[in-house]
């Protein structure tokens, strides 16, 4: 079932041409959906038009089915958390998490029960009586989940609420957001910018540039079977290897233009050795070697652009002159609009 349905949708500011055109969206009920894509894109627009903050220019938010069109913000059974959250500075983390309950008019002794609930959920009940001053950049935002959290709404927003924390705190808390989810099972729409984020804690991610859905899918499917070359190249750390069609000795079907592959799925050998019959080889040399620990990353240029490779962690290969190595099944092949049409597309 859909939780929220966005029914042709388009937003302009003011006069300027509009930054979202004709969307269609439905969010599945009790998904983590992750509305993913670089900056300016339009992530931040859209979840504000389901929050009821941004109104919409033309088009219709659904609700459980229902049109929200002339319903509140408040109204809406949802709660939303940015990057900037503001605590309420005088307050302890039990005020801060008590005043929307208060709004609320839930009674005192439901209060008392809902935030120990919550705080044990997410790990502050140590910290209740304590000032948001005397917290650390995660604690507080845990405060900002714990706030939103604590309302109980239908559908929970986040717009890039980690992007302020250092890189250590962004993946504890990602697990932690995996897991309240689990518990809660509520629908959460959360906006990034990051592919890691979103990879790792989307059920669903929807992928947006400039304005416009270019995949809806799960985080395997978008990593194994990118609808587009925009796709194959924002997903992945490093992304797909993408190269003109020339670099595989036109093996593949007339209508390929563009070539690509993982850097997990290529290999080098030496520049004396041969690739077997159901690879394709270009010749590069390497620029750039890291040891990632489990995993060694070689960058290589050739005469077709750069490509990554990724091989184990023993990997010992020196800087200079080497192949690169693909199987043809790996080769993902793109048509002039930039489409996957499948793997491995050969000639015949
Ligand atoms: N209040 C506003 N007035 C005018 N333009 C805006 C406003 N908010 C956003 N925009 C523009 O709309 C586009 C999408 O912005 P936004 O939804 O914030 O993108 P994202 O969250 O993906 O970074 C950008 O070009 C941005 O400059
Ligand atoms: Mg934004």
């Amino acid at each position: 079932m859909d939780k929220i349905t966005l029914k042709g949708i388009t937003k302009a500011y003011g006069k300027n041409p509009p930054v979202i055109e004709n969307l269609n969206l439905d969010i599945k009920d009790g998904s983590f959906t992750v509305l993913l894509g670089p900056s300016g894109c339009g992530k931040s627009t859209v979840l504000r038009m389901i929050a009821g903050l941004e109104k919409t220019t033309e088009g219709d938010v659904l609700i459980d089915g229902v049109s929200v069109r002339d319903v509140e913000p408040g109204d809406r059974n949802i709660a939303m958390v940015f990057q900037n959250y503001a605590l309420y500075p005088t307050m302890t983390v039990r005020e801060n998490i008590e005043f929307g309950l208060k709004n609320m008019k839930v009674p005192k002794e439901e209060r008392k029960a809902r935030i120990s609930e919550i705080a044990e959920m997410v790990g502050l009940t140590e910290y209740l009586d304590r000032k948001p001053a005397n917290l650390s950049g995660g604690q507080r935002q845990r405060v900002a989940l714990a706030r939103a959290i604590v309302k109980k709404p239908a559908v929970f927003l986040m717009d890039e609420p980690l992007s302020n924390l250092d890189a250590k705190l962004r993946t504890q808390i990602r697990t932690d957001l995996i897991e309240l989810h689990q518990k809660l099972k509520t629908t959460f729409v959360y906006v990034t910018h990051d592919q890691i984020e979103a990879m790792s804690m989307g059920t669903d991610i929807v992928l947006l540039d400039r304005g416009k859905i270019q995949q809806h899918d799960t985080p395997d499917q978008l990593y194994a079977n990118p609808a587009n070359v925009f796709t194959a190249r924002f997903i992945g750390s490093p992304p797909m290897n993408i190269l003109p069609a020339e670099a595989a000795d036109n093996k593949f079907e007339e209508n390929i233009v563009k070539i690509g592959f993982r850097p997990e799925k290529a290999h080098l050998i030496n520049a004396d050795q041969t690739g077997d019959a159901n690879s394709i080889v270009i010749d590069g040399e390497v620029v750039a070697r890291e040891m990632l620990g489990d995993q060694v990353l070689y960058k290589l240029r050739t005469p077709y652009g750069n490509i990554s490779v990724k091989d184990f962690g023993d990997s010992q290969f020196t800087y200079g002159s080497h192949k690169v190595a693909i199987a043809i099944k790996d080769t993902a092949c793109f048509d002039a609009q930039e489409k996957l049409r499948g793997f491995g597309l050969e000639k015949e």
